[in-house]
């Protein structure tokens, strides 16, 4: 969602900016723009559209100076125009903001601004925080950041915002409450993003703000203060992404680049943590509290989207090896149900943002009421790192294709390690099959380079089905969170209608919809229900649906009755998500590149949704 990007310094400032704009484009945005803070005056640009509109509307205009803010805007209130884009102007257009985050009591706060005579020139929740603060500071003739701190303390929501002020050009002024904000350390110069992507090219030093927490930066220095105007140490944390990380390296997609980084994202997601042959487990993030998991009367794995679905495939791993009852449940859910959590459930959070409002909302909900939360998270102090008693990363470096592709394999693999560690020290896992699991684990990165050479049959296959309307995807026990997972990859970066089942709920209702133009994918590996899968199949081939089927090496039934196979080399049952959702990631991105699609940059979605 939003992103923001401010600079101070003695570089050009417009040149970062929009260079880190781009950066962020990965988070989803409707409108750009950029505030410069030179000459006494705001230089203001913004456009709908894309970062590379807002570059060609610059042509030409007045671009110095060394102090600004950029933002790419993810429209809440208020369309995606150009006036609703920000940065924004304070009434007398001296100050201007940009904001991530939802300001739930702006209207209230408007109404009183326009009463006073303040005027909008935008519909957003966000150009009333900037009038606010002039208002403020009018009222008691004081410093910016003082105005900024009384503002806060009466503002209800979430933010992250940058402020920057025409008559004090060397002054840059951030705050954040549950919206990421991270600030770059240089050398006389600072560099402020809503995550380290656009910063790690210039400086490896960063600080994460926390919530509540008022940056005033001046090139000679950066004071912290928090919200009650106790002044607080910021802690500079070296951060380790390299830069070819965060760039294509060759690939027409980073969609493409993630999918076939998952042989080694999936080893670095174990580095460390397991050798199969000396039986060795250890995740070190979870040491303190894993008796509380050993001792849990249930789980509960709150998530969003495809972390969600892995959180779907762990449900099977922890009552499958450590016999306890687990619940799945959508972070927004769960958060507005008034949930029962009693002392001896356990709650684990996944998320690769680590950013993603409603699981955060939720484990807040769930910490207040003394639950211990484990999350699993990709991005390194994020707010749901941060917010969590312990966890594990997923190590799967940045994910930058909306549609998430390797973090859903990294966070299965963790997921399956915890369970294991859990299982194991509970006894409720057999030592033959604990060292079986490990050994399987630990080859599973050669399985999956193995699954990735079906990328050209895969877009064969997706030529054929790339003008489709509508799919479905069946799976049964390990595979049916696949069928989930492959049906939402789809939708997401396609466009095209697509629905998950478990196969044996066809027949309730999904088996309506078949007819000789409705492809159905089967994930259909060789498992426990191997037998139903294959009379699945069957009823749809009777009622002339198209199958492509997913189906275990050597497998010689399946070829006979489906259409079009994909064949994924064996592993044991309960890690095959890991391979088996190879085929339909690559399915999905070759019918979306394959219909013109924008992979990368879906519309209507957000990498890291930060509102609710
Ligand atoms: C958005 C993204 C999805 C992601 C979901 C949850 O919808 O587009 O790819 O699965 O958020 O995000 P999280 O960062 O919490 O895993």
């Amino acid at each position: 969602m939003c992103g923001i990007v401010a600079y101070l310094g003695e570089r050009n400032a417009y040149e970062i900016i929009i260079k880190g704009l781009k950066r962020l484009e990965y988070r989803g945005y409707d409108s750009a723009g950029i505030a410069l803070a030179t000459d006494n005056q705001i230089k203001l640009y913004k456009r709908q559209g894309k970062v590379s509109d807002l570059e060609t509307y610059t042509v030409g205009k007045d671009l110095t100076g060394g102090t600004g803010i950029g933002h790419t805007r993810w429209a809440t209130h208020g369309e995606p125009t150009d006036n609703n884009a920000h940065p924004h102007l304070s009434f007398d257009g001296s100050l201007s903001l940009i904001h991530n985050g939802v300001i739930e009591n702006y209207s209230s706060l408007k109404q009183e601004l326009i009463s006073k005579g303040h005027e909008f020139r935008s519909e957003t929740d966000s150009e009333v925080v900037i009038h606010f603060i002039e208002d403020i500071r009018r009222n008691n003739n004081c410093d910016l950041d003082e105005a900024v701190r009384l503002a806060l303390t009466k503002i209800v929501g979430a933010y992250a915002i940058v402020i920057i002020d025409q008559n004090d050009p060397d002054l840059l002024i951030a705050a954040r409450k549950s919206s990421p904000l991270v600030i770059g350390v240089g050398k006389g110069e600072y560099f402020i993003a809503s995550d380290a992507t656009p910063i790690i090219e210039y400086t490896k030093e960063v600080v994460y703000l926390n919530d509540h927490e008022i940056a005033v930066i001046r090139k000679d220095g950066l004071k912290l203060k928090n919200i009650e105007d106790v002044p607080t140490n910021p802690y500079i944390q070296t951060i380790d992404i390299e830069l070819e990380a965060i760039e294509k390296g060759g690939f027409k997609h980073f969609m493409l680049k993630e999918i076939f980084e998952q042989p080694k994202s999936i080893s670095d997601s174990m580095r460390g943590r397991l050798i199969a042959a000396k039986g060795h487990l250890v995740l070190g993030g979870i040491r303190e509290y894993v008796n509380k998991l050993v001792n849990a009367d249930r789980i509960i794995i709150i998530a969003c989207g495809t972390s969600w679905h892995a959180g779907l495939v762990a449900e099977y791993f922890f009552e499958e090896w450590c016999r306890v009852p687990v619940e799945v449940e959508y972070a927004s859910e769960f958060r507005y149900r008034n949930p029962v959590i009693r002392e001896s459930d356990v709650i684990i959070a996944i998320s690769q943002s680590g950013e993603t409002a409603d699981t955060l909302a939720a484990i807040e909900l769930a910490k207040s009421v003394g639950a211990i939360i484990f999350g699993v998270v990709n991005v390194v102090g994020s707010s749901i790192a941060r917010a969590t008693h312990e966890g594990a990363y997923i190590h799967a470096g940045p994910e930058i294709g909306v549609a998430s592709t390797k973090a859903f394999t990294a966070q299965v693999t963790v997921l399956s390690m915890i369970a294991l560690v859990v299982a194991y020290k509970k006894g409720t896992i057999s030592e033959t099959k604990y060292h079986e699991l490990l050994t399987e684990l630990e080859i599973i990165p050669e399985k999956v380079e193995t699954a990735l050479k079906l990328d050209q049959k895969s877009k064969i296959i997706a030529d054929r089905f790339k003008t489709a309307t509508n799919f479905l995807y069946l799976g049964r026990g390990y595979n049916f969170p696949v069928a989930l997972e492959g049906a939402l990859k789809l939708k997401e970066i396609s466009y095209i209608h697509a629905e998950g089942y478990p196969a044996a709920e066809m027949k309730h209702g999904p088996i309506a919809l078949i007819d000789e133009e409705m492809p159905v994918v089967f994930i259909a590996t060789k498992d426990s229900s191997y037998d139903k899968i294959i009379s699945n199949i069957q009823e749809v081939k009777a009622r002339k649906g198209k199958v492509i089927a997913i189906i275990s090496k050597g497998d010689v039934l399946i070829p006979k009755i489906a259409d079009y196979i994909l064949e994924v080399p064996i592993t044991h049952e309960a890690l095959m998500p890991l391979v088996s959702v190879i085929p339909l990631q690559l399915l999905s991105y070759y019918i979306a590149d394959l219909r013109g699609c924008n992979v990368d940059q879906p519309r209507n979605l957000a990498k890291s949704v930060t509102v609710e």
